[in-house]
């Protein structure tokens, strides 16, 4: 028997906690033979929803989960963890403004970054899901010196996910015979939904699609706008569908892709001239624990334009916080 892995999930009472732990428990994310301890961190008001949750994994009785963790201090929940996802972030109030969310939101991935620099496992795979995610991670990764940088990734999965599902319903053809689709910059209404690789059962999809109005009217806009139309009907944010997306981007990370091309927000080094250490979506395959970057693809004007707008996006974001990043 393999010993368990150490799992932490930042705001695991919220909604895509809850969506998220039960999965984990079952095996979805490492797999059928890999036992895990689930590490559950939330804020003080909500230990007695963790207290709940831990019974309702107790009662769930999964083989692979070996014990559950909960707290609500950092340095307790991220203690030798090999992989942390940090869901748990301050929603926007009503009279918040931008800069004020951006504020909240990096004191505790500061925290949450200092937290992990002390105590987790030296090769640990953190995954910011809690929004504005790419800035967040920016802060965490900056809060965490002693950690390589390569630890840190930011989620675009489940806009990737969109995208694909999106494009396979315009095809009428199943989701997986769709590859190498991409999903480039931030996780918010500039990102670029980009099909311009992407292949279909082998053929080329702008060549089976033909209509670049459609890409550029409709496809990358309602890729983009998916999450305000989830929220208009159902009242609440993307759960379910953002905690599968956090298991595919681990799982892929952790397991490999399988040579498919996944979208990962990750610090940029440079490539395809979007500033360094910013997060930013970029195609990547990954290999056994190891994310390598899909390079050199082209980039036509109205590509620029859509990667220029999420970089002016993530600068602006960076700047607004720039006094946190110590
Ligand atoms: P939620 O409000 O249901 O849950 C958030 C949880 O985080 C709460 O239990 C809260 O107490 C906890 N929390 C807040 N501050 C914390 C801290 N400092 N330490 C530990 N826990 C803390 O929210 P939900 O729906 O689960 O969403 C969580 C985040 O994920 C939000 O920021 C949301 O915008 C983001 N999100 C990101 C997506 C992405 O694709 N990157 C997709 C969907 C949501």
């Amino acid at each position: 028997m393999k010993s368990p892995k150490r799992i932490a999930i930042t705001g695991a009472a919220g909604q895509i906690g809850y969506a998220l732990v039960f999965r984990i428990a079952n095996g979805d994310l490492l797999g059928p033979d890999q036992p895990i301890i689930l590490h559950l961190l939330d804020l003080p008001h909500a230990s007695g929803a963790l207290r709940g949750i831990s019974m309702e994994l107790e009662d769930c009785a999964f083989p692979l989960l070996d014990k559950v963790v909960i707290s609500d201090d950092p340095h307790v929940a991220f203690r030798d963890v090999d992989i942390a996802i940090l869901v748990g972030a301050q929603p926007r109030k009503k009279g918040m403004e931008r800069i004020d969310l951006l504020e909240a939101n990096a004191s505790i991935f500061v925290e949450q970054g200092r937290a992990l620099n002390a105590v987790a496992n030296r090769s640990v795979k953190v995954l910011v899901v809690g929004n504005p995610a790419n800035t967040n991670a920016l802060i965490a990764m900056t809060a965490a010196p002693d950690l390589d940088r390569s630890c840190f990734s930011a989620m675009i999965r489940l806009d990737q996910n969109r995208a694909q599902a999106m494009l396979a319903s315009h095809l009428d053809k199943p989701v997986d015979s769709i590859s190498q689709l991409i999903v480039w910059g931030n996780h918010s209404p500039t990102m670029f939904a980009d099909y311009r690789f992407a292949l279909v059962y082998g053929h080329s999809v702008p060549f089976v699609i033909q209509n670049e109005q459609w890409n550029r009217e409709v496809f990358i806009k309602t890729v983009a706008q998916r999450g305000t139309a989830i929220i208009e009907a159902r009242g609440q944010s993307s759960a379910a569908s953002a905690a599968n997306a956090a298991l595919d981007h681990m799982r892929d990370w952790v397991c490999g892709s399988n040579d498919r091309w996944v979208s990962m927000a990750l610090p940029s080094d440079g490539s395809y001239d979007i500033e360094e250490g910013i997060f930013f979506g970029v195609p990547t395959i990954c290999r056994s624990g190891s994310i390598e970057r899909i390079r050199d693809l082209d980039i036509n004007a109205f590509a620029r334009e859509r990667l220029q707008l999420a970089q002016d996006e993530l600068r602006q974001e960076r700047d607004a916080i720039r006094h946190l990043l110590v």
